[in-house]
């Protein structure tokens, strides 16, 4: 059995990842990952992240404009002193005060199924609130409408597509 690597030193993490980011505990300890908003997030490698969860192509011109005008991204992250890998992503659109919506939720096929979506949406509404949001929310596509129930989000009455998270 290898020995699990030494932690990243704290100066580095911030570094790559910025002050806000959060260190991820999974089964794995050979697996460094990290959350963060700040780190910028390559169009390329989140094409390549949705391409692997099955969702169709954007225009990349599109998805930058988007990710401009979004209020918040969040980038799961593959632990790499040269090189972290976008492993998972989120973002959100709203006014920053009151309202926010969240969008385009993936956790790459590899790493799903350890927590890691479960901790990306701790971690965005961790954002949010101190933010002051009060109101967040989603349109899941209807086979993972389960997964933010499970979390807490209130489902539309039809329990179809649509879930809301409101500040305690
Ligand atoms: C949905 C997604 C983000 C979940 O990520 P993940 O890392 O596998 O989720 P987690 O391991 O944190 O799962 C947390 C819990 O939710 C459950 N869960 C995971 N995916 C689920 C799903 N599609 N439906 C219902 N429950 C689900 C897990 O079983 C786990 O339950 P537990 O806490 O009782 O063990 C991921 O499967 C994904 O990226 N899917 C493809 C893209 C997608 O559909 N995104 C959502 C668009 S609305």
């Amino acid at each position: 059995m290898p020995e699990p690597p030494a932690p990243p030193a704290p100066e580095l993490l911030q570094r790559l990842y910025g002050e806000q980011h959060r260190l991820c505990a999974t089964p794995n300890p050979q697996l460094q990952l990290v959350l963060s908003q700040e780190r910028a997030v390559d169009l390329i490698e989140l094409e390549a992240l949705c391409d692997a969860v099955g969702w169709s192509r954007r225009p990349l011109r599109r998805v930058r404009k988007a990710l401009q005008n979004s209020l918040l991204q969040v980038g799961l992250w593959r632990h790499d002193p040269r090189l972290p890998r976008l492993v998972g992503f989120a973002r959100c659109t709203g006014d920053g005060v009151v309202e926010a919506t969240v969008w385009d939720v993936a956790v790459h096929p590899l790493y799903q199924g350890v927590g890691l979506g479960k901790l990306l949406m701790v971690y965005v509404i961790d954002q949010l609130q101190g933010m002051g949001v009060e109101r967040v929310s989603l349109f899941a596509d209807p086979h993972v409408v389960e997964f933010y129930a499970a979390q807490g989000w209130e489902l539309e009455p039809q329990q179809r597509r649509c879930a809301f998270w409101y500040s305690p």
